[in-house]
Order: C-alpha cells, then sequence, then structure tokens
C-alpha cells in the first residue's frame, strides 16, 4: 500500500473534565509519553502526509505539544466541541487541497495503547477494500456508551448508532465503533457538508457517515480489531491507572521476550524510550524511566528508580536514584546513592553507601565508597576517596570546581574546599581540609599536630563515669607496670 497519500486528523479538542486536571487530558502521561504522544507514535508509522490536530480546551497547552511532537503538524481549532463531525469538517476546512486526495484517517488523542501496526492493517485493508468508509470495530463484552456498528441480514455494515439513539435491539449488538474511522478523501468532501445535528445529543456526528455512503451505494465495512484496550480512551485518573498498568505490563512482556529477567513485572516500571540490552536483570521496585539505556549483563535494583541514565555492560546499581547520570561498565553504585544529573561514574568505578553526586567525573576504577558529597569535581583514574568526605564546592555565591588528580588516596573526613587541586598520587591526613593545592605525590596534613593533656577527665569531670574509668584504667597500667 502506497501510505503517501493517508492523512490523518486526530481529535483532541475535548474538555476531559472528569480528570479534574489542570493538564488538559491528552497530555497526562502514561510510560513516560503523553496520551496523544503515544497516538502521534502510533500514527507516524503511517508516514502520513499530513497530521491535522483539532483543539479546543486548553488548546494553549496542548498545541505547542503536537508541534513539539510533529513540527509540520496542523493545528485546526474547534472553538466549540459540537461533535466529531464538526471537528473533522474543521480539521477538513484547514487543509490545503493537496492533502484532501487519497485515505483519511480519524484517531483520537487519548488512547495511548494504540499500535502503528494496527493502524497499517487496518489503513491497508480499507485501502484494498475500496471502501469509501472503514470503521475499527471491537468486539466487547459491555459495549454500554460506545456507539453500536449495525449490519444487515446479509452482514454487511449499514451504519453506527450512538448508544443515546439506539433502540434497546441496536443497543445489544456487541461490535463497538472504536473510534478510529478510515474515508476515501472524495467521499467525506462530499459528506461532511451533509451531516446534521438531528439526534439526541444535538451533535454532528462523524458516525453518520457511514449510512450516508450506504445511502451513495457506496462500500463501508468494518474491520475487527481483537485487541479492543488498543482503542481505549483514559476520560478519568482511575481509567488513567488502569491503562498505564497495561501498557507497563506490554512494555515488559516485549523486554522479556527480548532476553531481559525481570523478577517482579508488579513492581517493575519502564518507560516507553527506554532501551535494555540483552541479559540485564531487573530486580524487585525498579522504575526505568525517559531514555535510560542498560547494556548487557548489568543488574538494577532492588529499589532504584533511574531516568535518563546509561549502564554500562555488568554494572551493579542497588537502591539507588539516578537522574542524567553515566555508570561505567562492571562500577558499583549503592546502596542507598544519589545521582544527581552529570554525574559520569568510570569503568569499574564506585559510588557507595550515602553518597550523593552532581556534576562529577569520577574516573575508570576511582571509588568514592561512604557516606560523602562530590559536587563539581573531577576525580582521577585509581583515586579512593576518604570516608565522609564532602567536596565543598559552594561557597554561598558561586559554585566551584574540585579536581583530584590519578591515584590518589585522599582520607577519611575531609573537606576539599573548592577551587582547589590535589595531584596525581597526592594523598592527605584524616580531617583534613584541604584549601590549598596538593602537589603531586605530596601528603597534606591540616589537622595540627595531636596534644595529649594528661588527666583532663578527673581534673575537669571529677565524680564522673568518665573520670572513674580513666582512673581506673590508669591504676591497672600502674599495677601492670611494678
Ligand atoms: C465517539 C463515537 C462513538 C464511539 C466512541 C469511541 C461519534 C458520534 N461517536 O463517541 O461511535 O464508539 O467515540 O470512544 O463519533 N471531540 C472533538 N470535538 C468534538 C467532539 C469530540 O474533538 O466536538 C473529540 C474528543 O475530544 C474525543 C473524541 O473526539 O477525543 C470522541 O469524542 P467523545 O465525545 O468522547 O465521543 P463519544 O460520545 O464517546
Ligand atoms: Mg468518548
Amino acid at each position: 500500500m502506497s501510505t503517501t497519500s493517508i492523512t490523518v486528523i486526530v481529535l483532541a479538542a475535548g474538555g476531559g473534565t472528569r480528570m479534574k486536571s489542570k493538564t488538559m487530558k491528552v497530555l497526562h502521561p502514561i510510560a513516560g509519553r503523553s496520551m496523544i504522544g503515544h497516538v502521534l507514535e502510533a500514527v507516524s508509522v503511517l508516514e502520513p502526509r499530513r497530521v491535522v490536530a483539532v483543539v479546543g480546551h486548553q488548546r494553549e497547552q496542548v498545541g505547542p505539544h503536537i508541534q513539539e511532537l510533529v513540527p509540520d503538524a496542523v493545528l485546526a481549532v474547534q472553538e466549540t466541541q459540537d461533535g466529531t463531525g464538526h471537528a473533522v469538517r474543521i480539521a477538513w476546512d484547514s487543509l490545503e487541497e493537496s492533502d484532501r486526495t487519497g485515505t483519511v484517517l480519524v484517531a483520537y488523542g487519548d488512547t495511548p495503547l494504540l499500535e502503528g501496526e494496527s493502524l497499517r492493517a487496518f489503513a491497508e485493508d480499507h485501502v484494498s477494500a475500496g471502501r469509501a468508509v472503514s470503521i475499527l470495530s471491537g468486539i466487547v463484552t459491555d459495549p454500554f456508551g460506545y456507539g453500536r456498528v449495525l449490519r444487515d441480514e446479509s452482514g454487511e455494515v449499514t451504519g453506527i448508532v450512538e448508544e443515546k439513539d439506539a433502540t434497546d435491539e441496536q443497543a445489544a449488538v456487541c461490535e463497538i465503533n472504536s473510534g478510529i474511522l478510515a474515508f476515501d478523501a472524495g467521499f467525506l468532501d462530499a459528506a461532511l457538508p451533509r451531516l446534521s445535528n438531528d439526534n439526541v445529543k444535538g451533535e454532528y456526528y462523524l458516525t453518520d457517515t457511514v449510512a450516508l455512503a450506504r445511502q451513495d451505494g457506496l462500500d463501508v465495512g468494518a474491520f475487527a480489531l481483537d485487541d479492543v484496550l488498543q482503542t481505549e480512551g483514559a476520560n478519568d485518573r482511575a481509567q488513567l491507572a488502569s491503562l498505564a498498568k497495561e501498557k507497563n505490563r506490554r512494555i515488559l512482556t516485549r523486554w522479556m521476550q527480548d532476553g531481559v529477567t525481570i523478577i517482579d513485572p508488579d513492581t517493575t516500571w519502564i518507560d516507553v524510550d527506554v532501551r535494555l540490552e540483552a541479559d540485564v536483570t531487573i530486580l524487585p521496585g525498579v522504575q526505568l524511566l525517559g531514555a535510560t539505556v542498560v547494556a548487557e549483563d548489568a543488574v538494577i535494583g532492588p529499589d532504584s528508580t533511574l531516568k535518563d541514565v546509561e549502564v554500562g555492560a555488568g554494572a551493579r546499581v542497588v537502591r539507588t536514584h539516578g537522574e542524567l547520570a553515566v555508570i561505567g561498565a562492571g562500577a558499583n553504585v549503592g546502596p542507598f546513592s544519589y545521582l544527581r544529573p552529570g554525574t559520569e561514574l568510570g569503568v569499574e568505578g564506585k559510588i557507595g553507601g550515602f553518597v550523593e553526586t552532581k556534576n562529577a567525573k569520577i574516573g575508570d576504577r576511582a571509588k568514592v565508597p561512604h557516606l560523602s558529597y562530590v559536587g563539581d569535581a573531577e576525580i582521577g583514574e585509581g583515586t579512593n576517596v576518604g570516608a565522609g568526605t564532602i567536596f565543598a564546592n559552594y561557597d554561598g555565591q558561586q559554585k566551584h570546581r574540585t579536581v583530584i588528580g590519578r591515584h590518589a588516596r585522599t582520607a577519611s573526613n575531609n573537606t576539599f574546599v573548592a577551587p582547589v587541586h590535589v595531584g596525581d598520587g597526592a594523598g592527605t591526613g584524616a580531617g583534613s581540609v584541604i584549601r590549598e593545592d596538593v602537589p603531586p605525590g605530596a601528603l597534606a596534613v591540616s589537622a595540627g599536630p595531636q596534644r595529649n593533656i594528661e588527666g583532663w577527665a578527673q581534673r575537669k569531670r571529677p565524680g564522673t563515669d568518665q573520670a572513674q574509668a580513666a582512673d581506673q584504667a590508669r591504676a591497672a597500667d600502674e599495677a601492670h607496670e611494678s
């Protein structure tokens, strides 16, 4: 099928009042993408020559979002929501003559489970059957609220009747209109002005085009999609949650089919743009969000959230929160690590327990194992940073960088007061506050020499347990010596 002659109209003018949200309904995200983003992604499989989105309510939010995703999309504004037929008419009037030929596909902006391949199969069926109108239908157990697909004795489609206009007999039909329709452009052009709003809702129903085509002696038909959830819309937060859960289940199933081990699919959430290699293992309680990428043999979790993080092969990430960070191959992160934007951990490096990092380039095999804050820093390969180290990057007004060279050994409880530079192979003493640059190979000691003031506890805190313990130890030492 030549897909170059398809124009797609996406309806998204409705109010979505049941969401009770200041965010436009179709902008609510599922699996890291807006609902309408999922629809536009599915539509892109058809390689449409033009996409028109009908916007109305909250169009100042939804319009720019659509144009960001599909820069050459046409926005058609529907001031009042007078029905799907009215909406398509407004879309039609906004199109150039050259886009009003071939096939026209109408979809809704709130069906996040829609798949491009389903649209492709539907459009191919429509074109090969040479119909004026095709309905993407579904067989459901509870058709309540949907338009019903009507057929004559020979099984030929005759029309669609809306729930509110249906007789009891019609209402009992379980084949429903998903809302997605395909048209021959010439027929649609002629049919739109003929729609009336003489019905219970007083709206212009796009669905009335089916009966009009029949009246004109043109072919109409329905293409049933087995997977009816693909065309289900989310109208309130409960439906949003259940579609999100289902979308996630589908994403996880695909990754498991592609060789990813997911120990607990019920507590694992993976956004649609995440990329995983085979033999990645995901432990319970993990969220992989945004454009996160995980290479083979890496093990993530339990209980970790990674957003826009790149994880190298064989890395281990335990109980970690990370954003816009890079974790090298074979590296170890966690438990309880907080990787903020700009963190880059080298191959086989380590960021350990209760360590927070930001704008920090930590070299290959370099380690920050315990209880530290590393901000605006560069740590060379093979360097070990002692427990409880603070990179004091902020002077109260400006941020400054600390650079530590290769194979350095900095001791516990250090403070690096930026800007400061520690040379290759240098070291520091425990408890040092490093304010001056340390040359390569030097040992920097800033805490003064230790002074023991004898008998201090007994003099200053006589009669306390502390003084008594000191006395007892002294007496025991003297007995031992004599
Ligand atoms: C519509 C169909 C029905 C189908 C159902 C599937 C018609 C007359 N009925 O009914 O057969 O089973 O969808 O969900 O087409 N919209 C606009 N402008 C409008 C009216 C609607 O942009 O003036 C948009 C809405 O934002 C929504 C979509 O079109 O995305 C469908 O509108 P809705 O009011 O939900 O139609 P239904 O009555 O559910
Ligand atoms: Mg509806």
